[in-house]
């Protein structure tokens, strides 16, 4: 048994998570931690939610409210969300906490010891009626090179040219309009990235055979340009004081305690049950842990970069990320996700629409893995209603009902395989194992191809026997048939479980069993775990088909371009 660790990227406490932010990083890190628990493994699963920075004081002016209510309030709706779509978190944290605060004390305390946090004097704007220094996102002006008058402090929009907020003609503040804004000097602490790049550089070097291209190639490309110092503090009031004499007015920047937020939650975790958990045991425990994360690929640079560097200035035995599954984004409708706009579904309302399954099945079958991917609705009700409806779903069903139907609700006995069944096992134990290496590799659309065949591997083995012909004539055959598709159920249950575990769950009740593991599967013995006598239920369909009546009803109510 290994340790594996699984971190998903902590969502912003502000955002209203989206169907891109769900398989960008929540999703497939979920499918992940349920496998490998299946597959014998003790694996903690952290996630929580991103709680400091500007967005956090803003949202909270916006609504009126205290930031730390506020960041309660919508730490719970992304609790509740993350709960409906049945994440099954070892602990869904927060980064605010004071086992955070510790952390990123101790962690920046060593950084400071071992000469790597320089300080230094910048210019930032101020502005005066707002009474704080404004991030450069948070200023607006006209954009010096196009005209656009809507550009950002820190790029424009329309000619996508990077710039100094002091460029901006006729600059205002983005919070409250005021143009009573100046240019003052202020101090700062700097992680000196250079310094940390020659031991950096080596340290992913020994990643490179291991790592998804779109991480690896993301993290040589910063390597190659040459790693700048880094500012990691801010003059604002939500956030950790930092802990260093002259800067205490200051707080760290918002990515700089965010990534030790996985540690910080850990320990979170562990100070609730203090006799069986340690958080030292998963972060300072290189040699037996395994690291795996999960992020959107604007998040890369953070966990291959700056993070890794971070712990590794400290010169302590912390463990590092091993493997970073890096996600592309997902489209809606041939455009971007808004909220604002109205355009899209997001997680709280896609649970509404139907049940979670269904969306779990189809983000990880489209997870935009090598690049984007697009969500359409055409999409969407295609693979329910052939794959989830038409395959799975048709198989339990009809193989139930014809059981109960012509030999009562009892999982029928007796009788020899022939060689359509040992071709069967055949084919089905090669598919499972490239089904099992594939999600041990992360690869998900691949996974997700082989458990549809696998699927269908049912169907074909039915549509070739002929039980319902068959019975007519050697009741002991058709029993025989019959025993091995029910079989073929709780197998294909115990598969589609880390990404279906309700309706995995609903297929096993029928059945009268439990879930079971998926390590060394053996198809063999596992076609003959309900061996005849066993009681089972038909059930209700196990998916519902969706119509073009409701396809109509929810392309106007999230927006549509078709
Ligand atoms: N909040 C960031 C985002 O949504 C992710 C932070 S991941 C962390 O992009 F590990 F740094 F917390
Ligand atoms: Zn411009």
């Amino acid at each position: 048994m290994s340790k594996i660790l699984v971190t998903s990227a902590l969502p912003y406490i502000n955002g209203v998570p989206h169907l891109g932010h769900m398989v960008g990083c929540l999703l497939p890190s979920d499918t992940y931690a349920r496998f490998m628990r299946m597959m014998g493994n003790e694996v903690l699963y952290i996630c929580g939610t991103d709680e400091h920075g500007t967005t956090s004081e803003v949202g909270a002016l916006k609504a009126g409210m205290d930031v730390q209510a506020y960041c309660d309030m919508n730490h719970a709706r992304h609790a509740q969300t993350y709960k409906d779509f049945n994440l099954s978190f070892d602990f869904f944290g927060r980064t605010s906490t004071e086992q955070n605060k510790e952390m990123t004390y101790h962690i920046f305390e060593q950084l400071d010891k071992n000469g790597f946090i320089e300080e230094r004097v910048i210019k930032q704007v101020y502005s005066i009626d707002d009474k704080m220094f404004l991030a450069d996102r948070y200023i607006t002006g006209t954009c010096p090179y196009c005209g656009y008058d809507k550009a950002r402090g820190d790029q424009c929009e329309n000619c996508t040219k990077v710039l100094e907020p002091t460029e901006l003609l006729d600059a205002r503040s983005s919070i409250s309009g005021s143009k009573n804004l100046e240019v003052r000097e202020t101090k700062h602490l700097f992680l000196s990235l250079p310094k940390i790049e020659g031991e950096l550089a080596a340290w992913l070097k020994t990643k490179e055979p291991f790592w998804p291209d779109i991480a690896y190639t993301i993290a040589q490309k910063w390597l190659k340009e040459g790693l700048k110092e880094r500012c990691i503090t801010r003059d604002l009031k939500w956030g950790f004081p930092v802990n260093k004499p002259g800067y205490e007015d200051k707080v760290f920047y918002v990515w700089f305690d965010a990534p030790i937020g996985y540690i910080g939650i850990t320990k979170q975790w562990a100070d609730e049950k203090p006799a069986e958990r340690s958080w030292k045991d998963w972060w300072q425990n290189p040699k037996e842990v395994r690291h795996v994360e999960f992020m959107g690929k604007d998040n890369v640079p953070y966990h291959s970069i700056t993070f890794p560097a971070t712990l590794l200035g400290t010169r302590e035995n912390w463990t590092q990320v091993d493997f970073l599954k890096g996600m592309s984004y997902l489209t809606y409708e041939g455009g971007k996700f808004s909220k604002s706009e109205k355009r899209g579904i997001f997680a709280e309302d896609a649970v509404k629409e139907f049940p979670v399954d269904y969306w779990r099945y189809w983000l990880m079958a489209n997870a935009p893995e090598s690049s984007d991917a697009a969500f359409s609705w055409e999409l969407f009700a295609g693979a329910v209603n052939k794959d989830l409806n038409g395959v799975l779903g048709n198989f339990v069903s009809r193989v139930l009902k014809m059981t109960s139907s012509k030999l009562g609700d009892k999982v029928p006995e007796g009788g020899e395989y022939t060689a359509t069944e040992e071709e069967l096992i055949k084919t089905l134990q090669g598919r499972i194992n490239d089904y099992i290496a594939y999600m041990e590799a992360m690869e998900f659309r691949k996974a997700m191809a082989e458990l549809r065949a696998i699927w269908v591997e049912g169907n074909n083995y039915i549509s070739v026997t002929e039980p319902w012909t068959v019975i007519k004539t050697d009741e002991q055959r058709a029993k025989v048939i019959l025993r091995v598709c029910i079989n073929l159920i709780r197998i294909f249950a115990v598969l589609s479980a880390p990404i279906m575990p309700t309706a995995a769950q609903s297929m096993l009740d029928r059945l009268g069993v439990s879930l079971t593991g998926l390590k060394n599967f053996d198809v063999r013995t596992e076609l003959s775990v309900l061996n005849g006598g066993e009681k089972f239920e038909v059930g209700e369909p196990l998916f519902e088909r969706i119509t073009p009546e409701k396809m109509t009803e929810l392309k106007q109510k999230y927006g549509s371009t078709q």
